[in-house]
C-alpha cells in the first residue's frame, strides 16, 4: 500500500517511521544520506497539510537512555534541510511526546526520541511489543513506513505499529522496492553483481540467491581472501574465514556449472599492518607474502573490475573493495564506483546497495546522480537481495 491509499491527510497526525541511523563522530553527522532520503515523504506530507510525527532509532542502546545516541543531531540537520524547526520530544510516547504533538499545527514536523531507548521496541515478546506499539499509535491517525533500512526487522515502531493504524509505505520504501526488484526480478543482461566488504559469512545468502540470477560475480574486499584461499593461494595475514573456505569452493563449482563468470582480483595491494600510513606494495594475487595483509585490490584488478562493470546492462554493488577509509587503500572502491558511473552513462541500470558502499560513494565525492539508485539499506538491502521475506514490508500488504 502506498501513500495514496491513506486518502486526504490534511490535519491528520501522520506517524512516520524513518531510518535516521546515520554515522556520527561525536555529535557530528558524517553522512546525512539517510536523512536526505527521507525528505520526499516528509515534504509531500507537509504539502498535504499533515502533522508529521517522525520516529527513528540511532545505534543500539539496548532499551536504555544512552545520551550519546540521542536524535538531537538528526533533529537539527533535518531542520536545516527542511528549513523549519524540528522539535525533538524527550521521549518516544511519554508526556513530552504527547505535549509536542498536541502543540502541532498542520504542516509541522516533530521527531520523537530514539525508539530504542525503550526496551519494548526490540522485545522478542510480541505481546509486550504490541502493547507498546498501541501506545505509540495513540500519537497518530495513520502510519507511514519509510525506514527502508529497518524493514528486515520486526520491531515495535516499524512493524507492530502497522497493526493498529491504517498503514502505507512511504515514497522511499516504494522507490527502494521498485529499484531492487527491477534488478533482481527481471534484469537486463549482462547482469553483474559486485560484492565486497569484510566478511563472506555476511554475504552467503546473497551469493546463493544471485548465483542463479547473475551472469557475472565480481568479488573484492576483505571477503576475497577466503575466495583466493579456496583457489589454493596463500593470503598472508589478510582477513580469512577459514571455516568458509569449503562453502566458497562450493560456490565456485556452482558458478562453473551455471556458467556464471566469477571475477577475482589478479593483484592485491598489501601492507605491513592495518594502518592508514602503513608501507604498502602491489603483489600478484597468487603471491601474497606470509607477513603481509591485503587491504585493497591492485591496479590491474581495478581496470579489470571497471571494464567488467562497464560491460553490463544491470549492476548491483554491495561492499567496498578495500579499506577505503584509508586514502592509500581506496582506489579499488573508487574504480568500482567509477565503473558504475560509466555504466550508468552508457545506459545501464546501476544500484549501490548497503550502508558502507553508499557512504563510500558519497565520501569519495561521487555525485549521487551518477548511479541509478543508491540504497539506504544495509542489512535490509542485503536481505532483499537474498530474496527473503521482509517483515516490515509484509505487514503493509
Ligand atoms: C542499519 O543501519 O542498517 C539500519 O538502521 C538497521 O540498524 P540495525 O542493524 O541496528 O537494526
Amino acid at each position: 500500500k502506498t501513500l495514496k491509499s491513506l486518502g486526504d491527510l490534511k490535519g491528520k497526525r501522520v506517524l512516520v517511521r524513518a531510518d535516521f541511523n546515520v554515522p556520527l563522530d561525536g555529535t557530528t553527522i558524517t553522512d546525512d544520506g539517510r536523512i536526505r532520503a527521507a525528505l520526499p515523504t516528509i515534504e509531500q506530507l507537509r504539502g498535504q497539510g499533515a502533522k508529521v510525527i517522525l520516529m527513528a532509532h540511532l545505534g543500539r542502546p539496548k532499551g536504555k537512555v544512552v545520551p550519546e545516541l540521542s536524535l538531537a543531531p538528526v533533529a537539527a540537520r533535518l531542520g536545516e534541510l527542511l528549513g523549519v524547526q524540528v522539535p525533538l520530544a524527550e521521549d518516544t510516547y511519554g508526556p513530552d511526546a504527547h505535549a509536542k504533538v498536541a502543540a502541532m499545527n498542520d504542516g509541522d514536523v516533530v521527531l520523537l526520541q530514539n525508539v530504542r531507548y525503550n526496551p519494548e521496541e526490540t522485545s522478542k515478546d510480541e505481546a509486550e511489543r504490541d502493547a507498546y506499539a498501541r501506545k505509540i499509535a495513540d500519537l497518530g491517525d495513520v502510519f507511514v513506513s519509510d525506514g527502508f533500512g529497518v524493514v528486515h526487522r520486526a520491531q515495535g515502531s516499524n512493524y507492530s505499529v502497522a497493526k493498529f493504524l491504517p498503514s502505507a509505505a512511504g515514497l522511499l520504501v516504494e522507490k527502494e522496492v521498485k529499484a531492487l526488484s527491477k534488478a533482481t526480478e527481471n534484469p537486463e543482461r549482462p547482469f553483474t553483481v559486485v560484492l565486497g566488504g569484510s566478511k563472506v559469512s555476511d554475504k552467503l545468502g546473497v551469493i546463493e540467491n544471485l548465483l542463479s540470477k547473475a551472469d557475472r560475480l565480481v568479488i573484492g574486499g576483505g571477503m576475497v581472501f577466503t575466495f583466493l584461499k579456496a583457489e589454493g593461494y596463500e593470503v598472508g595475514s589478510s582477513l580469512l574465514e577459514e571455516d568458509q573456505v569449503d562453502t566458497v569452493k562450493g560456490y565456485m563449482a556452482t558458478a562453473r556449472e551455471k556458467g556464471v563468470e566469477l571475477v577475482l582480483p589478479t593483484d592485491i595491494v598489501v601492507a605491513d599492518e592495518f594502518k592508514a600510513d602503513s608501507p604498502h606494495q602491489v603483489v600478484p594475487a597468487d603471491g601474497i607474502p606470509a607477513d603481509k595483509m591485503g587491504l585493497d585490490i591492485g591496479p590491474d584488478s581495478q581496470k579489470l573490475f571497471h571494464d567488467k562493470i562497464v560491460d553490463s546492462k544491470t549492476v548491483v554493488w554491495n561492499g567496498p573493495m578495500g579499506v577505503f577509509e584509508f586514502p592509500a587503500f581506496a582506489d579499488g572502491t573508487r574504480a568500482v564506483a567509477q565503473g558504475l558511473v560509466d555504466a550508468t552513462k552508457a545506459g545501464a541500470f546501476t544500484i549501490v546497495g548497503g550502508g558502507d558502499s553508499a557512504s563510500a560513494v558519497r565520501n569519495l565525492g561521487f555525485p549521487e546522480d551518477g548511479f541509478s539508485h543508491i540504497s539506504t539499506g544495509g542489512g535490509a538491502s542485503l536481505e532483499f537481495l537474498e530474496g527473503k521475506e521482509l517483515p516490515g514490508l509484509k505487514v503493509l500488504e
